[in-house]
């Protein structure tokens, strides 16, 4: 099927940036995406972007192995935004000069504008701050390029080609940052005015345009989704459903550690959607494997090995299938194809991994394009409730890895109890959209406190509490004390079994967000 959306391709030179570009661009309600800048030129051209952006990165264009885009693509007659590294490399392969700044310009500088065209046209009168984020500087243009903004530091802070057939523009300075003023102006400007996008990429037009694909990719096939009740499996299902209706059936699995009505809540939102959901409750299964187990990761490796079990043995029961639908997001999708390679395993974070090719499933990934902000609307727009679209992730292993140390059924009704009230107090107070997530972890080791006029020796529960854009960098939530106090009063109040509550307050990197 013929996708047609306007396109504008990122080539990623390793910028932390990167996603953000996109991200920005697809606010704008342009349809954006990214690949590695070591796509070759038919790649880029099979794409048939309306514009290219030339991300940030951290190389130098003097460096051995510098990354570089073939030239020809400054001559596709594509318009061309390179910013930061993009502007350096642009710089370079035409003949100017790159060097060594003197002062490194790193963080805030102010913009003084030459020329308030094109991209840089409607910025805000007053604040021209914009961010700045590399050691290298341009010293000569290459030829037929005129500067358009410099700072103190940079004579050149953006350039523009003129004449000669190309539209290329450059920034020194990263207009997808917070930080940067009117940087949203300018790629809006970029998008707009010098590609001629058309603003069409909105999650309504993205559900007909999703159902079709899910149609054309499955035919009359029949295709199995596993529930988890986390944002992008729901989104993913009710998707798949609208696509294909009773060819979908989707196994939600019971493992006992589940947050508190966790099994009724999906079962009630996937209720009004006419969906074959088949509900397993296998607690005592997994509870009973889990039995004395202590060690993070081979809790994780059991959970996962007995939901497989679980799901394939529901689904041979259903005859032959021959989809899966995963609820796979963009950002896994860039992780895997970007040029900086994996990064190491910390844990080992699982969903149905080893399952397709075991069961010899093709799959069905209709989230694949989307970022997590997106899939939220997406779910909105099919009619998902706000509780399971607005929900925070929720690992797979459940509680079992916020149950420190031994997992039994004691310990995680003391953990799902102390959780619930975590979850009512953040959202009593407001506070619960914008944090990423909001949970109570129990710990191994038991307090002395006095209840009354009585001893106790009991358990502690710890509060943890992120902000984060994507979980893979997190700050603890500086939540307002009352808060704290009454999530803490009512934990050692109402839940038999646990006597102190402690509050985390260490940010990832170098802690997790999970204890476990
Ligand atoms: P960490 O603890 O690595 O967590 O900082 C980052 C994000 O991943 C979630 N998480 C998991 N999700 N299976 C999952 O499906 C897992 O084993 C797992 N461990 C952590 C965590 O909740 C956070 O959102």
């Amino acid at each position: 099927m013929e996708f047609w959306h306007d396109r504008i391709l990122i080539l990623d030179f390793g910028s932390q940036y990167t996603q953000l570009i996109a991200r920005r661009i697809r606010e704008a309600r342009v349809y954006s995406q990214i690949l590695p800048c070591t796509a070759s030129l038919a790649t880029i051209e099979a794409y048939r972007p309306k514009g290219i952006i030339l991300s940030g990165g951290p190389s130098s264009v003097y460096d051995r192995k510098a990354p570089k885009v073939p030239k020809e693509v400054f001559d596709l007659g594509v318009p061309i935004l390179g910013i930061c590294y993009g502007m350096q490399l642009v710089t370079h392969l035409l003949g100017g000069e790159v060097a060594k700044a003197n002062h490194r310009e790193y963080g805030r500088a102010e913009l003084l504008i030459d020329d308030a065209s094109d991209v840089l046209k409607k910025l805000p009168a007053r604040s021209r701050t914009v961010w700045m984020s590399h050691g290298d500087r341009i010293e000569r243009m290459p030829k037929g390029f005129r500067a358009i903004a410099h700072t103190d530091n940079s004579p050149v802070a953006a350039m523009k080609s003129v004449g000669g057939g190309r539209h290329i523009y450059c920034l020194q300075f990263h207009p997808e940052v917070a930080h940067t003023a009117g940087g949203v102006q300018i790629l809006k400007n970029f998008v707009y005015d010098v590609c001629g996008c058309q603003p069409t990429w909105t999650m309504s037009s993205y559900v007909d345009t999703a159902v079709k694909i899910i149609q054309e990719r499955v035919g009359t096939g029949k295709v199995i989704c596993a529930l988890s009740g986390g944002v992008d499996s729901s989104v993913a299902a009710a998707l798949t459903s609208r696509a294909v209706g009773s060819q979908l059936t989707c196994i939600f699995v019971d493992n006992g550690l589940l947050r508190k009505e966790e099994r009724a809540k999906v079962q009630k939102s996937f209720a009004q959607m006419d969906l074959d959901l088949h509900v397993l409750d296998r607690s005592t299964e997994f509870l009973s494997a889990l039995k004395g187990v202590t060690d993070p990761e081979r809790k994780r490796k059991i959970i996962g090995r007995l939901f497989i079990k679980n799901f394939e043995r529901e689904a041979t029961r259903l005859g032959k299938v021959d989809y899966l639908v995963q609820g796979t997001l963009y950002p896994d999708v860039i992780e895997s194809v970007s040029f900086k390679g994996p990064s190491a395993t910390i844990k080992t974070h699982h969903n149905v991994g080893g399952l397709p090719t075991r069961m010899r499933l093709r799959l069905v990934e209709p989230l694949r394009e989307l970022f997590k902000d997106e899939v939220r609307v997406l779910g909105k727009e099919l009619g998902l409730p706000d509780d399971i679209v607005g929900r925070h992730p929720f690992p797979g292993p459940g509680l079992a890895i916020r149950v420190l140390g031994a997992v039994t059924p004691q310990r995680c009704m003391m953990l799902r109890e102390a959780d619930a009230i975590v979850e009512q107090e953040i959202r009593q107070s407001g506070l619960y959209a914008e944090t990423w997530q909001a949970f109570a972890v129990l710990l191994p080791i038991r307090t002395v406190g006095v209840m009354g006029d009585q001893r106790t020796y009991e358990y502690v529960a710890a509060i943890r509490a992120v902000t984060s854009l994507d979980g893979m960098t997190a700050d603890w939530a500086k939540l307002p004390h009352e808060v704290l106090g009454k999530i803490s009063n009512r934990i050692i109040n109402e839940v038999r079994g646990v006597n102190r509550v402690v509050y985390d307050i260490s940010s990832k990197p170098p802690s997790t967000i999970e204890w476990e």
